[in-house]
């Protein structure tokens, strides 16, 4: 049976009281207390799908090393479904699991399950998207995520030529035309990704250097629902036959993840664009990315893809342990952000990481070198 930890259920001053006393936390009703073995423990992680790679490495990565630590882990994926990923949820609770690592599909649709967690003493870890509208979520482990659509813009304009990589100005003056893609509304990072890029477009848009000939600027005209990369390129070929269809050229794309660019990359090459950057008279419109997904650090290392966004999985799976364990040791999790995430009926305290932008010049340096890809699985476009 769980070994409950009695500790969600404390409030966060609460809590903090008790821990800077060196006390312990209080004891669940019929809990283990608040300290209890990692060998004792099962941890629940909830992954949201297991069709971006992404997603994947993050699962195992926090299993992996939970395991190691010598907690017993519960992995599941919830197949992008809403009701799947509840009813898991609701599973691992019935269990007797003991803490929860969460990464949810719609970041309002759990309330309930995080209200049975929140009376059976079980603390809730909102993995990388905030989870929403709940009093009972315990902790954030995520990236900066405004900063990554600051780095999706700057990697525009970068390869747009506006700017260099070090952030200088680059030769290129524009106008150029470019068009915007946001992710899944349901999904908090979503909302800071597109703002953090359009406090860097905005201005650029309102000089007249960038042009959104769509005119499509709002982020509900532009969202992708549930991330889909067959929706991208639908809306991407919509945009070449409806608003492309004079001639004019599309120069660019702010595409929030590499699932989409892959998308709007097959639009554009059906369309007669590249099939590279370099390409002429008709080179691949500049594209951007997110999560360095293999297939797209191929296209990347190819002259195809213009840049993504790297985040260190491991690293976020390691914030997600260290985590987890404060909470095992009946303790209070580091935060290094206490203001910023808002899920709307509290601020979640948070431990942010911080991102890298990739371009075909750095996949060396920053993926290879590091071990998160072999220069064999990026000549292959395919993990081993
Ligand atoms: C994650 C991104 C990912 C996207 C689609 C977001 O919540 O932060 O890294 O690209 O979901 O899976």
């Amino acid at each position: 049976m769980s070994k409950r930890l009695g500790f969600a259920a404390l409030s966060a001053s609460l809590a903090l009281t008790l821990a800077a006393c060196g006390g312990e936390g209080a004891g669940g009703s019929g809990g283990a207390g608040s300290s209890a073995a990692a060998e004792d423990l099962t941890i629940g992680v909830s992954m949201p799908t297991q069709t971006s790679e992404r997603w994947i490495n993050d699962g195992n990565s926090v299993k992996q090393q939970l395991e190691d630590k010598g907690y017993t882990v519960d992995l599941q994926y919830a197949n992008d479904d809403i009701p799947t990923q509840s009813q898991q949820i609701d599973q691992m609770i019935t269990e007797g699991a003991d803490i929860l690592v969460i990464a949810a599909i719609d970041g309002t649709a759990l309330s309930g399950q995080l209200e049975t967690a929140a009376s059976n003493d079980i603390p809730v870890i909102s993995y990388d998207r905030l989870i929403r509208d709940s009093a009972n979520v315990d902790f954030y482990v995520s990236f900066d995520n405004f900063a990554v659509g600051q780095a999706q813009a700057n990697a525009l304009l970068t390869g747009l030529g506006i700017k260099n990589e070090d952030g200088s100005a680059g030769s290129a003056t524009g106008p150029f035309n470019i068009e915007l893609f946001a992710g899944s509304l349901d999904d908090n990072n979503t909302h800071f990704f597109f703002d953090g890029a359009m406090d860097v477009l905005q201005p650029l848009i309102d000089d007249g250097t960038l042009v959104v000939k769509s005119g499509q600027t709002d982020i509900e005209q532009v969202a992708i629902l549930r991330w889909q990369q067959e929706t991208a390129q639908k809306r991407m070929e919509d945009l070449l036959t409806g608003t492309y269809n004079d001639g004019s050229k599309v120069n660019g794309v702010l595409s929030p993840y590499d699932g989409l660019s892959r998308g709007i990359i097959t639009a554009l090459t059906n369309a007669g664009y590249g099939p590279t950057l370099s390409s002429q008279p008709n080179p691949m419109a500049v594209v951007t990315g997110q999560d360095a997904e293999i297939a797209s650090v191929k296209l990347i290392n190819d002259g195809v893809q213009s840049s993504t966004i790297f985040k260190d999985t491991r690293k976020l799976a390691e914030q997600a342990v260290i985590a987890a364990q404060a909470f095992a040791e009946g303790n209070q999790p580091e935060a290094n952000n206490t203001d910023t995430y808002d899920n709307g009926v509290k601020v979640v305290p948070s431990y942010l990481l911080p991102v890298q932008t990739v371009y075909k010049d750095n996949i060396q340096s920053v993926l290879i070198d590091s071990g998160y890809w072999t220069a064999d699985e990026v000549a292959k476009g395919q993990s081993d």
